[in-house]
């Protein structure tokens, strides 16, 4: 497994862009998981060369369609075994034109920790209170929150549009690592939503340090906002996330029992609830140990927060629950097939699973061949079966679909080459966030240690 330090000396002498070999990185002080390391001058000159190309303003390509896209997608990832790295994937994007400098979307502004985040990806929100209270709990059960009312409240982002008394169908979009919720849901489904607002109104969450932090804090975040929206609404809402948005919400709703009354189901894209086997951007075991994102840690295969998480019936939905993912070319969450997909749930409460495997529904076609971790926000036939879902209270079924006409739309037919790019971008923007993570010294070398109530 390679460390950080290497994948960026690594993409950088790749790229040919230092002239000058990067000098071996000087060993860390003492580690201490919980101390923020001061990181050495290697590192730091290393994080800068690659945060200048994940930003640069002049790719050497700029797609000019949607097959533009899915074909390099197709080709990268076909080409290579998945396990590339946040940082080369970040890179090679960029170069491509996937990195979204070229959009004029506002989602882009503020989208990275360093750069205030603001507009739809602020986390410092004005949110009414809610008619019921749902703080500090709203069953005895429900584990303590660590963040207070204010800190949680407003990091859910509610549009000007969203009409609290009307909403009879709430849907909360979670991130996933690396992104606000404005950014990761802007192209895909918050755009598909407002479409058509009677399949559901759209908020969002934009957690501080885009979910990089300890998972469990992520956690708390949803765990409020489920119980927020249900009590702002007096609907339960229908929670649509992303990657690490789903093991989060998976969290909140084992040690927040009142959410599951809140939610009315989970739809999962492109989930990890058993983290993945993929490397995460450390290696503890290298002379030269590079502090990561907490949650980066908390998302190995066999981590504590997996592992914690998976017992006791956590590794079986709590709310009715589709997951979406992509057998062989989710370049980030692998294992991804069959019944040993980090996505895979079970139903062991009788509560309604869906499990879907987009090579298994539409074989051989352009929704079901190629899907990336990201893809499958904008993928024809993960976002019809979320419709589906949210049609139909959920969990979605296949059956329910026009297979043959869903099977050929690579992309939901309401989404455009920006709405496209901008999702791709959320892997570059992703690595920018880690980078930076990591350069304002909040990295960590262990988990951070399981909550007491999950013990
Ligand atoms: C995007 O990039 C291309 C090529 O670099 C350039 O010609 C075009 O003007 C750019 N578009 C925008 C909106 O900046
Ligand atoms: C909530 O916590 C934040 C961060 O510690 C603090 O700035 C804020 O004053 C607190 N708000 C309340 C109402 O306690
Ligand atoms: C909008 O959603 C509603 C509710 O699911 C559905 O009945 C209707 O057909 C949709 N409209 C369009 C234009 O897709
Ligand atoms: C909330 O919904 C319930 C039905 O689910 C209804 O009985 C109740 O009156 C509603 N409360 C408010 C404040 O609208
Ligand atoms: C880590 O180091 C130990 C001791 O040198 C070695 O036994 C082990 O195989 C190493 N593990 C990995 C994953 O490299
Ligand atoms: C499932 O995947 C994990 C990780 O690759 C592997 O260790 C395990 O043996 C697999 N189990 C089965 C039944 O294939």
């Amino acid at each position: 497994m390679p460390s950080l330090i290497s994948l960026v000396v690594l993409s950088i002498s790749l790229l040919s862009l230092s002239t000058n070999a990067a000098p071996a990185p000087a060993p860390l002080p003492e580690p201490d998981p919980q101390v923020s390391n001061d990181l050495s001058s290697a590192l730091s000159s290393a994080i800068s060369s690659v945060k200048a190309i994940l930003q640069t303003p002049t790719p050497t390509k700029t797609p000019k369609s949607v097959s533009d896209v899915t074909s390099y997608l197709s080709a990268r990832y076909s080409a290579e075994p998945t396990n590339l790295g946040y940082m080369s994937n970040g890179i090679s994007y960029t170069l491509n034109g996937l990195s979204g400098n070229n959009l004029s979307v506002s989602g882009l502004e503020g989208s990275t920790i360093d750069d205030s985040p603001k507009g739809i990806n602020s986390f410092t929100n004005s949110n009414p209170n809610p008619p019921i209270a749902v703080y500090p709990q709203v069953s005895p059960s429900d584990a303590p929150y660590s963040l207070n009312e204010s800190q949680l409240r407003s990091a859910i982002y509610i549009p000007s549009t969203f009409d609290a008394k009307n909403a009879p169908k709430p849907v909360l979009l979670v991130p996933g690592t690396g992104a606000f919720g404005g950014i990761n849901f802007q192209g895909n489904f918050a755009k598909i939503l407002s479409a058509n607002q009677s399949l559901g109104q759209a908020v969002w969450l934009n957690v501080p340090y885009a979910m990089l932090s300890d998972a469990q804090i992520n956690s708390e975040y949803i765990a409020y906002a489920m119980n927020y929206m249900r009590s702002l609404t007096n609907h339960t809402v229908s929670v649509i996330g992303w990657s690490q948005g789903n093991l989060d919400a998976q969290w909140a709703l084992k040690y927040w029992p009142s959410t599951r009354d809140s939610t009315n189901q989970l739809i999962s894209v492109s989930p990890d609830f058993h983290g993945t086997i993929l490397e995460t951007p450390v290696d503890l075991n290298s002379s030269d140990p590079t502090p990561v994102p907490p949650a980066a840690l908390q998302q190995s295969y066999n981590s504590d927060y997996v592992t914690t998480l998976r017992a006791n019936g956590g590794d079986s939905a709590y709310v009715p629950t589709t997951t979406l993912y992509s057998a062989f070319y989710d370049e980030v969450v692998q294992p991804q097939s069959g019944t040993n997909a980090s996505a895979f749930l079970l139903d062991a409460r009788g509560v309604g699973v869906s499990n879907n495997e987009i090579q298994l529904i539409c074989p051989q076609t352009p929704a079901g061949t190629f899907g990336s971790h990201e893809s499958l926000l904008y993928n024809g036939l993960t976002t019809a079966l979320a419709i589906d879902a949210l049609q139909n209270g959920g969990p979605a079924d296949p059956k329910r679909l026009d297979l043959t006409t869903v099977c050929q739309n690579a992309v939901n037919p309401i989404l455009d080459l920006d709405d496209v790019v901008e999702t791709e971008s959320l892997i570059p923007i992703a690595a920018v966030n880690i980078l930076e993570y990591v350069e304002d010294l909040m990295g960590v070398l262990t988990e951070p240690a399981i909550q007491p109530y999950a013990m």
